[in-house]
């Protein structure tokens, strides 16, 4: 299912921000011009990922610095272990909508 979370405009290229999908804490980032969405929490210790650093598709955990994929949720650098959950994401018209 999926769920409209935001509308285009509100999602500025290189910027993140956290939106609520269903109950989920999710963030979406405009990497280059692509919207991905992504699970907040960060799989080392919790911290929130919209909080972070976004630098084309890498973000980066404010709390110790691990970074993840946004495409993949995949762990580029520890801390973390564990990838994120990332979610399917499709724009239609002015609306972006996120994987519940
Ligand atoms: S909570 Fe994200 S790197 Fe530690």
């Amino acid at each position: 299912m999926l769920v409209r979370v935001a509308a285009t405009k509100d999602v500025a290229i290189g910027q993140m921000r956290f939106v609520d999908v269903a109950g989920a804490k999710v963030s979406l980032a405009d990497a280059d011009g692509h919207v991905f969405a992504f699970d907040n929490i960060c799989t080392h210790q919790g911290c929130s990922l919209a909080g972070g650093e976004l630098q084309g598709t890498t973000v980066t955990c404010p709390c110790h610095g691990s970074q993840f994929d946004v495409a993949s949720g995949a762990v580029l650098r520890g801390p973390a272990l564990r990838p994120v959950r990332c979610r399917s994401v499709q724009i239609q018209g002015e609306d972006v909508l996120v994987e519940a």
